[in-house]
C-alpha cells in the first residue's frame, strides 16, 4: 500500500465484525471477509435513520506497538446516542473488545509510524435491525465494527481551510438530537454542505439553531479558537460532545493555556488569533478564512482572516501534542492511549 496517497476515505480490509441484539441478547461475534449485509428491507435504520456510530482510530507507535484513543469515551457516547434512540447499546467492554479484534485481524491495513497522519480508522456502527413500519425504536439491533485505513481527512494534515457560516441552514434544532452521533445529523447537513463546496468552502460553521447569534459547530467536527493565552470553544446543547475537543481542552490547561468552554457570540470572531476545526479525522484543521453571509446563497460577504494560510502557532502546538501521544512519542500522563499490541 502506499500510505502517503491515503485519503479519508474507504478501502476494502480483511473483515467486519458483527453482533445481533436478539430476543433480549447479543449474539456472539462474527467476522465476516464481505462487507456487504444481509438485510430486511423494512429495517428501521434504512427508513427512520434509527442508527448511531462512532469514529475512533489505531495508530502504530514509534516503539512499534499499537494504540487506541480513548475508545472507552466513545463507547459510553455510543451509550449515550443509542439511549436517544431508545435502541440497546453494546457494554463499554463489548464496544472495546470489538474494536481491538478489529484491528488484530486487519493488522496489515495499520499504517505504519512513518506513514505520517496515517491510520486504521475504525467505525463502530449500530443499527436499528427488525423489520417494522410503525415509528418506534427497533428492538433488534445489529452492531458491526467495520474499519478502514485513512490519511487526512481534507488535504493534508494541517493544511488550513475556508469554511463558510450557513445562517440560513441548521444541522440541529434547539432541543434536538444535535449532541447525538446518529446518522440523522449528517444528512440534515449535505444541502448546505453542498451549496457550500460548490462555492470552493471546505466546511460549514453553524450557529445555535434559537437564536442565530452564537458559533455551535462545523458539520463534522467541532469549532475552537485561540485568542492570547486562551484555549476557547463553544458550550452548546446542540453541538457533538467531541472527545478531540476534550482532549485539547486537558492539554491546553497542561500547557498553560487558559481554557475556557462557553457561549461564543459571532462577533467575537474578529476578535481570535487563531481559528480551527477540530476531531478525530485529523486532530485540528486550522481554518484561514471565514466567511459570513447573511444567507449561503447571498454574494454579501464579511470576512474574517486568520494566518498566513499555514496552522497558527498554538494550535500547533496543541496538535503536537496530541498526536504525540496517539503515537508513542509523548508520555501518556492522562491516561488516555489502550495499547493493544
Ligand atoms: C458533528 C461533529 N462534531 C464534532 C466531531 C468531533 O468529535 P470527535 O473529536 O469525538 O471525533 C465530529 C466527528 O468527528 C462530528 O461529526
Amino acid at each position: 500500500m502506499d500510505w502517503s496517497k491515503l485519503t479519508f476515505s474507504y478501502t476494502k480490509t480483511n473483515t467486519l465484525l458483527c453482533r445481533y441484539f436478539r430476543n433480549g441478547e447479543w449474539t456472539p461475534v462474527e467476522s465476516h471477509t464481505e462487507d456487504d449485509i444481509k438485510m430486511s428491507a423494512f429495517a428501521g435504520a434504512l427508513h427512520y435513520s434509527i442508527e448511531c456510530f462512532e469514529g475512533l482510530k489505531a495508530f502504530r507507535g514509534k516503539d512499534g506497538s499499537i494504540r487506541l484513543f480513548r475508545p472507552e469515551e466513545n463507547a459510553k457516547r455510543m451509550q449515550r446516542s443509542a439511549e436517544y434512540l431508545g435502541i440497546e447499546a453494546p457494554s463499554i467492554e463489548m464496544f472495546v473488545d470489538m474494536c481491538i479484534q478489529s484491528v488484530r485481524e486487519n493488522i496489515e491495513f495499520l499504517p505504519p509510524f512513518e506513514a505520517t497522519g496515517a491510520s486504521l480508522y475504525l467505525r463502530p456502527t449500530l443499527i436499528g435491525f427488525n423489520p417494522q413500519l410503525g415509528v418506534q425504536s427497533s428492538k433488534d439491533c445489529m452492531f458491526m465494527v467495520l474499519c478502514s485505513p485513512v490519511g487526512a481527512y481534507v488535504g493534508g494534515a494541517l493544511d488550513a481551510v475556508d469554511a463558510v457560516i450557513a445562517r440560513n441552514y441548521d444541522r440541529a434544532a434547539p432541543n434536538g438530537s444535535g449532541s447525538y452521533k446518529v446518522g440523522g445529523n449528517y444528512a440534515c447537513s449535505l444541502k448546505s454542505l453542498n451549496v457550500a463546496h460548490e462555492q470552493g468552502y471546505k466546511a460549514v460553521l453553524y450557529l445555535d439553531p434559537s437564536t442565530k447569534t452564537k458559533i455551535d459547530e462545523f458539520n463534522s467536527s467541532n469549532f475552537f479558537a485561540i485568542k492570547g493565552n486562551k484555549y476557547i470553544t463553544p458550550k452548546s446543547d446542540s453541538i457533538l460532545p467531541s472527545i478531540t475537543n476534550m482532549s485539547l481542552e486537558t492539554v491546553a490547561a497542561h500547557l498553560g493555556m487558559e481554557v475556557e468552554r462557553r457561549p461564543v457570540p459571532v462577533e467575537e470572531l474578529s476578535t481570535f488569533d487563531e481559528v480551527g476545526e477540530c476531531g478525530t479525522a485529523v486532530v485540528i484543521t486550522p481554518v484561514h478564512k471565514l466567511v459570513d453571509k447573511p444567507f449561503l446563497e447571498s454574494d454579501e460577504e464579511t470576512v474574517y482572516i486568520y494566518g498566513d494560510g499555514t496552522c497558527g502557532p498554538k494550535s500547533l502546538k496543541l496538535y503536537q501534542y496530541i498526536t504525540g501521544i496517539q503515537k508513542g512519542e509523548i508520555e501518556d500522563q492522562f491516561g488516555w492511549v489502550k495499547v493493544i499490541g
